[in-house]
């Protein structure tokens, strides 16, 4: 199932490189697993067709992605105006409204789609929702200012139902000693226990994501407007009318 979704991702990918990227662009580029076969195809692209093209980076890992591939890294700053930028998803649903953070780069990467003429998204069959919610389940991520973490988790929660977690960091280590511990004591051990011990993710923007897992389905543009109002939030993970088309790798090896 694994590698059926990662062929999945592939073929998303390159077939919304392939359909719209063109020469003396401004390409913006996401974050993610998905974006790194994008990414792939670009530079082969650039290679082959020895096509001018300028890539403005969603986070750290996009721009490590974009020097690696020996492809022309900007910025904002020289490149305030992009013709398309390409980004995964953590969920789509019919309106194409989107859920994106998983990696915690959300703010970034609704500034760089923000500004760009066409914004892509790119996704495996997991990822196709009718519905926000159906498909993933760890909530809208929102970035807050550290000190505003926990205001803003309970406004939301009174506001909008649900519940509202701070970003933990889990280590590789700290997840096997968890399975360790649980195996040897009785008693149940809770991750929250431990990953509290590493502490809260911090994100590009030296900022905490709160996850929201809300109870029901809701007016996305709404409550998208309403909490970017709670003083200290920096941006929400839910991005509404923006994404132009989706590219969905399938099961059968379709687009
Ligand atoms: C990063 O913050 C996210 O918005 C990603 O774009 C999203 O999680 C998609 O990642 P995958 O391509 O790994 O599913």
């Amino acid at each position: 199932a694994v590698n059926m979704a990662e062929e999945a991702k592939k073929l998303a990918a390159y077939s919304a490189v392939d359909n719209n990227v063109q020469n003396n662009q401004v390409v913006g580029v996401g974050s993610g697993s998905t974006i790194v076969y994008a990414v792939d195809r670009l530079a082969e692209r650039v290679r082959q067709e020895k096509l001018n093209i300028v890539c403005v980076p969603t986070s750290f890992q996009a721009r490590q992605l974009i020097l690696q591939h020996g492809l022309v890294l900007s910025d904002l700053e020289r490149h305030p105006e992009l013709d398309v930028a390409i980004d995964g998803a953590d969920e789509v649903d019919a309106e194409l409204t989107l859920i994106k953070g998983g990696g915690g780069c959300l703010t970034q990467e609704k500034i760089v789609a923000g500004n760009s003429k066409c914004f892509v998204v790119i996704a495996d069959y997991r990822k196709d929702s009718r519905a926000l919610g159906e498909q993933w389940k760890k909530g809208v991520p929102i970035e807050v200012i550290p000190m505003a973490y926990v205001p803003v988790s309970r406004v939301i929660a009174k506001r909008f139902g649900g519940e509202v977690n701070l970003r933990m960091a889990v280590s590789k280590a700290v997840k096997t000693r968890v399975r360790r511990r649980s195996r040897a004591f009785a008693a149940p051990f809770t991750l929250s226990v431990l990953s509290g011990l590493q502490g809260p993710v911090v994100t590009d923007n030296s900022n905490f994501i709160l996850d929201w897992k809300f109870e029901h389905i809701q007016n996305w543009s709404e409550v998208n407007t309403a909490i970017k109002m709670i003083p200290g939030v920096v941006e929400t993970g839910l991005f509404v009318n923006m994404a132009e088309r989706a590219y969905f790798g399938m099961e059968d090896g379709s687009v």
